[in-house]
């Protein structure tokens, strides 16, 4: 049967993981303490007092993971590179144990046809320049470039894709502000700070990859949803900006020249995370930020719907969701499509990256194996199905989508709720660490082959 959607040619197929969520080995070969060691190892701070010292164990098992990658048929495969195994103590010697992994990991992704798309900091920053102030002061970004100097002078000849942070918004507010994430701050001002040197080291380090790695392509991956007042009341409408401000805008605006926005600046102001202004920034520092990219990445998982909950408050639209699996996923995040295609036109047509990937999208299922030993993950497959449809009607719009990783490769630690969330398209059973391939990913396979459904 000839497909109905049809993506471009040589759309490059893809999953996506992170250092912390499937290495393990959190000690060996001379690492240094992550943030992440650390936090997962304060009781109390993830669920179930879960931690990623093992993982998935991929640091050993890496071999048999590519395996399954080329089994799947991927024509990408993001990681991330976890600093501490670089430079333990964040600058200064460097860890050759730590290198060799990654050298041995890009040389059998290669061989396996697979193109890496390599990210320096999916949040394991070492915990010793945390102990000196981490992201909220500037010489983190001082650190962040010197270390990206190290990878990208060994990895640079053969990858030739790199991202260099993923979801900074995330860093900023989960880790220095609600402190649900590490290194478990909750201080508005600090998150503030945090964010402007993370952008500040994703600024300074394109020119230093470029200088390392030549024909290669960077970019960086900011987290976006697709935030909808519920009403046309101005209370509800102004949720939805400040929330889309909050999480996108104040790191798209200044990485595409435009600055922070002024009416977040005025509403960190409000809350008092602004204490002394915009004192962090230095002369310079915006121009940096905004040094030209290659590409966007997005990701993206859910709509957000804002509804205050006050008198002045006049709901002019319902929104009767249905109460299905289908259309919430385990974490509780909403399953909305169209919000896929929303994203990619707004972000497009907006700022005109050259190129945009979706470097996540996915959903939580537990779905465990059944008496066959398969795994049918059917929400997870109706979940993929109806984003790479609403994705190919971007692409037909105009939009230059060049590829998509599916969040995750495998199950694996997610974060603040251990093990209890389940995004793979692998089953990883934690306790043999036997890899199970799951439905969607056998349904995933034939979709890479056909470049379609
Ligand atoms: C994103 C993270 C990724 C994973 C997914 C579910 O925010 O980048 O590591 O946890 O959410």
């Amino acid at each position: 049967m000839a497909n109905k959607i049809v993506f471009p040619e040589n759309f490059l197929w893809g999953s996506a993981t992170a250092s912390y969520q499937i290495e393990g080995a959190w000690n060996k070969h001379n690492k240094g303490e992550s943030i992440w060691d650390r936090f997962t190892h304060t009781p109390g701070k993830i669920k179930n007092n879960d931690n990623g010292d093992v993982a998935n164990d991929h640091y050993r098992l890496w071999k048999k993971d590519i395996k399954l990658m080329k089994k799947l048929g991927l024509k990408a495969y993001r990681f991330s590179i976890s600093w501490p195994r670089i430079l333990p103590a964040g600058r200064g010697k460097v860890n050759q144990k730590g290198v060799d992994f990654y050298n041995h990991l890009v040389d059998g992704l290669l061989e396996a046809n697979i193109t890496p798309f390599a990210t320096l900091f999916h949040w394991d920053l070492p915990q010793v320049l945390e102990d000196e102030g981490g992201w909220p002061v500037r010489s983190t970004a001082e650190a962040f470039v010197e270390y990206t100097d190290v990878i990208s002078r060994v990895l640079g000849d053969r990858v030739k894709n790199w991202i260099t942070h993923n979801e900074p918004s995330v860093v900023a507010w989960l880790g220095y502000e609600t402190g649900v994430h590490a290194p478990g701050k909750k201080d508005l001002s600090l998150s503030i700070r945090a964010a402007h040197h993370l952008l500040l080291s994703h600024g300074l380090s394109v020119p230093v990859i470029r200088r390392n790695s030549s024909n290669s392509e960077t970019g960086i991956v900011l987290n976006i949803g697709w935030k909808v007042p519920a009403s046309n009341s101005a209370i509800d409408m102004e949720l939805a900006r400040l929330d889309d401000g909050r999480w996108f805008r104040w790191y798209s605006d200044p990485v595409y020249g435009r600055g922070y926005p002024a009416d977040m600046v005025e509403h960190f102001s409000k809350l008092g995370g602004l204490p002394k202004g915009l004192d962090f920034v230095h002369s310079g520092d915006m121009d940096f930020i905004a040094t030209p990219t290659d590409f966007i990445g997005l990701n993206y998982y859910s709509r957000n719907l804002h509804r205050a909950d006050v008198p002045e408050n006049d709901p002019q639209i319902d929104f009767p969701l249905p109460n299905t699996p289908e259309h919430w996923s385990e974490m509780g995040w909403e399953n909305y499509p169209d919000g896929l295609m929303g994203v990619l036109g707004r972000v497009y047509f907006d700022y005109l990256p050259r190129k945009i990937y979706i470097t996540e999208n996915g959903a939580s299922y537990s779905t465990p194996p059944n008496e066959n030993g398969n795994i049918p993950d059917v929400h997870r497959i109706n979940y993929l199905r109806t984003h790479f449809a609403a994705a190919n009607r971007a692409i037909q719009a105009g939009v230059p989508l060049a590829g998509y990783f599916v969040w995750s490769l495998m199950d694996n630690f997610e974060w603040a709720f251990g093990y209890a969330q389940r995004f793979g398209i692998v089953w990883v059973n934690f306790e043999t660490q036997e890899r199970i391939l799951k439905d969607s990913a056998k349904w995933y396979k034939t979709v890479i082959k056909k470049n379609g459904f």
